[in-house]
């Protein structure tokens, strides 16, 4: 019988957490605080973006939008970046991803304090997870995707993960943590060779590729975990990278898009800026 993981509430309890947190730090005169700049109006990004500032609401702490316009310029963008990195006040500073066509993303998320990297896509943070040491921040939706993945009970430990989708942001990262956490990783991609094979021999599996209902449940080996990242607009409504219905029917926990992955993006980014804030606070009294 299949379980749905329900990133909600796991989400909601973090987030209740969180908010002690922020209670505390703010006791001691510091207002968790981020900064996020959205560069174009792609709709996505802008919703996006909205559930992060009200998220920040949610549990009492503060943000600030910067919007430029698509026209923005990699120097304006970077003179933004280094008027908030500077800002003492700012904990955590965040570009939205896609930028528009054309704008040079690494040399654009290098210029973020590594301090104020709630994202973990610095070069320096990234280069961390890679070897295995301590990064100062990790993405947020891997982070995510691991605490739902602890959230089951199962042991991660000797599993076999298959995860679908290499991007910076989702796909490398999440086989770096579960590597750590000692899984047998394999990264498939578009190009690929025979991939229904690779996913069905995954006791873990991990999908991030943005094509709406791509793996199907024949795909899924019996009692396997299944992490959708995908959310895909198709016919008005919200799915997944995976057929929820005919996966649900093989794996022994499956997430639902939406409410699986999503909240738990947004619940990473306040706990990693709250971390900043802490660490801010104790350097301020060392
Ligand atoms: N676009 C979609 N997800 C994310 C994210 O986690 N961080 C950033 N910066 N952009 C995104």
């Amino acid at each position: 019988m299949v379980r749905i993981i329900d990133g909600k509430s796991v989400a909601d309890g973090i987030k209740d957490d969180l908010r002690g947190r922020v209670r505390q730090l703010k006791e001691s005169g510091v207002v968790p605080n981020l900064s996020v700049i959205l560069v174009g109006g792609d709709p996505a990004s802008q919703v996006y973006v909205r559930n992060k500032e009200k998220g920040c609401e949610s549990i009492g702490m503060l943000s600030n939008i910067v919007c430029l316009p698509e026209s923005a310029s990699v120097d304006q963008i970077i003179a933004e970046i280094n008027r908030i990195n500077s800002d003492m006040s700012v904990h955590g500073l965040l570009v939205q991803l896609p930028l528009p066509k054309g704008l040079n993303e690494r040399a654009i998320l290098d210029v973020i304090s590594p301090e104020k990297d709630v994202d973990g896509l610095h070069i320096s943070n990234m280069g961390r997870l890679l070897k295995g040491e301590a990064a100062l921040f990790m993405p947020c939706t891997p982070q995510g995707i691991m605490e739902l993945i602890m959230s089951t009970g199962i042991s991660i430990s000797g599993k076999h993960a298959v995860v679908v989708g290499r991007s910076n942001i989702v796909g490398k990262p999440i086989s770096l943590m579960l590597l750590a956490a000692n899984a047998t990783v394999t990264i498939c991609h578009s190009k690929t060779e025979a991939i229904d094979n690779v996913i069905r021999s995954g006791d873990i599996v991990v999908v991030a590729v943005g094509r709406p209902k791509l793996i199907k449940g024949n795909s899924i080996k019996d009692g396997a975990v299944v992490i959708d990242v995908g959310i895909n607009r198709q016919g008005g409504k919200l799915v997944g990278d995976v057929d929820f219905d005919s996966a649900k029917d093989k794996a022994s926990y499956i997430t639902p898009v939406p409410g699986g992955v999503g909240p738990m993006t947004i619940a990473m980014l306040l706990k990693n800026t709250i971390i900043s804030a802490e660490r801010s606070l104790k350097n301020r009294s060392a």
